[in-house]
């Protein structure tokens, strides 16, 4: 059945893992997909045994930072097996990625197939309980060995996973937000649409400082005027404003197209509610806030699904939403997807890839 060759690990290295402390990201399965382009065209793709690769110190994607990623889930299905969710839509915006750092895309259903057969493969490593999945973790990036401030001539594409945990140990808790006005994520016309290295260093000082401060995140605003909202650390943002659902449009050209984002929208038109993809200020946030019709703020993403904001802090004043509750909105959307995800409703919008086993 299999597409790929494999080579199998000798030695499973399932024991280490401490499934009641399943920290994000820290344990790797077994097994990586990997693919190599050269002389202009990808390989066939392999699946081999997780383990150090040999690297150069003049790997230019070291130096220049040429590299992009994806993140999605595989969760244990109620129906048994497992659902990949979404993974058309993770392998087309590593498409849209590598236009924006000059690398070569990947053919979506090949790395599809990768995914599922390493899924399949690694089926151990995917955590039992609701809550908990299976972080895959497609990472391409030039792969040649040279200084000169040009795009690589080969690329390497490898896919990772690693089980987590729920984001929720206690339940839907609400966060609070720093809206930053020192530092800035990205420009239109710059690469804050790609999902590339650079844009994940350039936000860790802010996100640093914002820790510190006691704050989870930070909001972004548009680089140029600071006014207009951008997104979260590793979120989109939506507003519930006076019943409507807003959240900032893509032709801002400065914030990454989420897949959860596209998902809560999808589902949000279909639920009947009034939904607007338009530009939104911090300051119409603050106003609707003072009128008291700002009724929820939640970030979205894979790795939260939904993420309640309970407080926005800008130019040093807090701004309390809901009372710090979740609310219903951010609620309906994160059931009715886990739900999905989970295989404990029908997915009748085929967004789940099911693996059986
Ligand atoms: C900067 C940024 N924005 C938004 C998102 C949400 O995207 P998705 O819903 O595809 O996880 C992420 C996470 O991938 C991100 O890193």
């Amino acid at each position: 059945m299999a597409k790929f060759n494999i080579e199998k690990t000798k030695e499973s290295r399932i024991s280490e893992v401490d499934w009641n402390n399943l920290r994000f990201g820290v344990y790797f399965s077994d097994h990586i997909f990997i693919s190599d382009f050269v002389d202009g065209k990808w390989d066939g793709g392999r699946i081999e045994p997780y383990r150090a690769l040999p690297m150069e110190p003049g790997l230019c994607t070291l130096h220049y930072g040429q590299t992009i990623f994806e993140g999605l889930k595989a969760f244990k299905s109620a129906k048994g097996g497992a659902n990949i969710f979404r993974p058309d839509m993770n392998a087309n915006r590593l498409n849209n990625s590598a236009k924006m750092v000059c690398l070569p895309e990947f053919d979506v259903d090949t790395l599809i197939e990768g995914i599922k057969e390493l899924v399949m493969l690694d089926r151990q490593w995917i955590p039992q309980e609701r809550g908990q999945s299976l972080y895959i973790r497609p990472v391409m990036f030039g792969s040649s060995n040279f200084l000169g401030v040009t795009a690589s001539p080969t690329t390497r594409l490898i896919v990772m996973t690693s089980p987590v945990a729920s984001y929720y140990a206690e339940g839907l808790k609400p966060i609070k937000i720093l809206v930053s006005t020192e530092y800035v994520r990205a420009v239109k016309g710059g690469v804050g649409m790609a999902k590339t290295a650079a844009n994940y260093a350039a936000s860790l000082k802010a996100g640093m400082e914002a820790h510190s401060k006691g704050f989870s995140q930070v909001l972004w605003l548009d680089g140029v005027n600071r006014k207009d909202i951008d997104e979260v650390g590793a979120m989109n943002i939506m507003f519930v404003i006076d019943g409507e659902l807003i959240t900032p449009s893509l032709d801002k050209g400065s914030i990454l197209a989420g897949i959860t984002r596209g998902t809560v929208l999808n589902l949000a038109k279909e639920m009947g509610m009034k939904v607007t993809e338009r530009n939104i200020s911090i300051d119409e946030v603050i106003d609707a806030h003072n009128k008291g019709i700002l009724n929820e703020v939640f970030g979205t993403g894979t790795a939260a699904v939904i993420s309640p904001v309970g407080m926005l802090s800008y130019l040093d004043k807090e701004y309390v939403i809901n009372n710090m509750e979740i609310g219903p909105v951010a609620q309906k959307f994160y059931d009715t997807i886990t739900a999905i995800q989970y295989g404990e409703v029908e997915d009748t919008r085929k967004w789940n890839v099911k693996i059986d086993f």
